[in-house]
């Protein structure tokens, strides 16, 4: 039956997530992880670009640490990671807080605007019984134009076409504190015994929703994974996409977020190879949440709910249910919470703001994730 949802998708034309390159069909649930593979690599030449692929190793210094952090509701620690290759090395520090009244808490891995987890924001978390971790993004490469050489891009002189733009740099760092986070804890950490990585989201508001998304489709060792407000190069699609779009990305500031085949090979939305749904479609059949908002037109709302829709094929070919709707676009405060992605529409302007929070961790605490 057409619905005002399937109606809009077919009038935006996207590529077809379930079509290998090659033109065969992906018909049944094996054929996924050759499409996700397919599709990653897409991604990375002409969106994201490419990620360093040689061995590194990670370790962990506590440079500070506070054991009545939020009125003595936490241990918060403040951590040098120190992550080296053969040939370069980078050290970067981020904020766990350990919430102490709880065993096994699920994670938030959240990229900050700020170095410090604000307090208002960092006790409610605490509150509803998770764990944080908190990275300020510019501590692993600024978001300038620096010609990619500070923090992260030492590792990687970039290339023109299809090397990793500041975003995927953003993701390497927060996926290198989950691969110390992860050897803690096999190592036994005492102090680590209060969270359970196996329910770790990572989460972004923005730029940092765009960064969320790349970081935690990629990688399978996040259980779900939060964009907010992320639109253009984030969760919205492009195609018929109303605000922002290729061109206005392609302009200083946000150019660098991405790799440079992104804007030489396409100048218009319909000549690009994948949609985002592409990128949604990663998570597959992990949990995805975007958020998004009413008046938040440069993100525009409508595509970045339509992507979650054409999302899901992939989770219904993997056996589970993604974006569980009416067939109707949303309606503000009506969050859709049932599937493996969950979405919801806020009323008012560009914000990641306390009704956000509460759904995305209602949401968490219904799906166990
Ligand atoms: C600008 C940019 C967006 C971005 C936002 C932000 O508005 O055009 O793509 O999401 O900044 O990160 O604040």
């Amino acid at each position: 039956m057409d619905t005002q949802v399937s109606q809009e998708l077919c009038s935006r034309k996207l590529p077809d997530l379930l079509t290998f390159t090659d033109g065969t069909a992906v018909k049944e649930r094996k054929d996924w992880s050759k499409r996700r593979k397919e599709i990653e690599q897409l991604l990375q030449r002409e969106f994201c670009g490419t990620y360093p692929d040689f061995p590194l190793t990670v370790s962990g210094e506590v440079v500070r640490e506070d054991n009545s952090g939020f009125g003595g509701k936490a241990l918060i620690q403040t951590i040098m990671l120190h992550v080296k290759s053969s040939y370069s090395y980078l050290t970067f520090p981020f904020q766990l807080c350990l919430p102490k009244r709880r065993a096994d808490a699920p994670v938030f891995f959240y990229f900050s605007f700020t170095p410090v987890i604000a307090d208002g924001l960092g006790e409610e978390i605490l509150d509803n019984g998770f764990g944080i971790v908190n990275l300020y993004y510019q501590d692993v490469t600024s978001d300038k134009d620096d010609e990619f050489a500070s923090g992260a891009g030492r590792f990687y002189s970039r290339n023109s076409f299809d090397s990793w733009g500041k975003l995927a740099m953003w993701a390497w760092g927060m996926q290198r504190i989950m691969d110390y986070l992860f050897k803690e804890c096999e190592n036994g950490s005492v102090k680590l015994k209060s969270l359970d990585l196996t329910k770790s989201a990572v989460m972004g508001h923005s730029r940092l929703g765009k960064a969320a998304l790349i970081c935690g489709t990629m990688d399978e060792r996040f259980s779900l994974v939060v964009s907010n407000d992320s639109g253009g190069g984030g969760a919205a699609l492009f195609r018929k996409k109303t605000g922002e779009g290729i061109q206005d990305l392609a302009k200083h500031g946000s150019r660098i977020w991405f790799c440079e085949n992104f804007f030489k090979n396409h100048a218009t939305p319909e000549e690009l190879p994948f949609d985002q749904h592409f990128l949604l479609a990663l998570t597959a059949p992990r949990h995805l949440y975007v958020c998004s908002a009413t008046e938040d037109d440069w993100a525009d709302p409508l595509s970045e709910y339509l992507a979650c829709a054409a999302a899901t094929p992939a989770y219904e070919i993997l056996g589970c249910k993604g974006l569980i709707t009416d067939g109707k676009f949303a309606s503000p405060e009506v969050p859709y919470h049932e599937g493996s992605i969950g979405y919801h529409l806020r009323t008012g302007t560009h914000h990641l703001g306390r009704y956000d929070w509460q759904q995305i961790m209602e949401y968490r605490r219904k799906h166990n994730v």
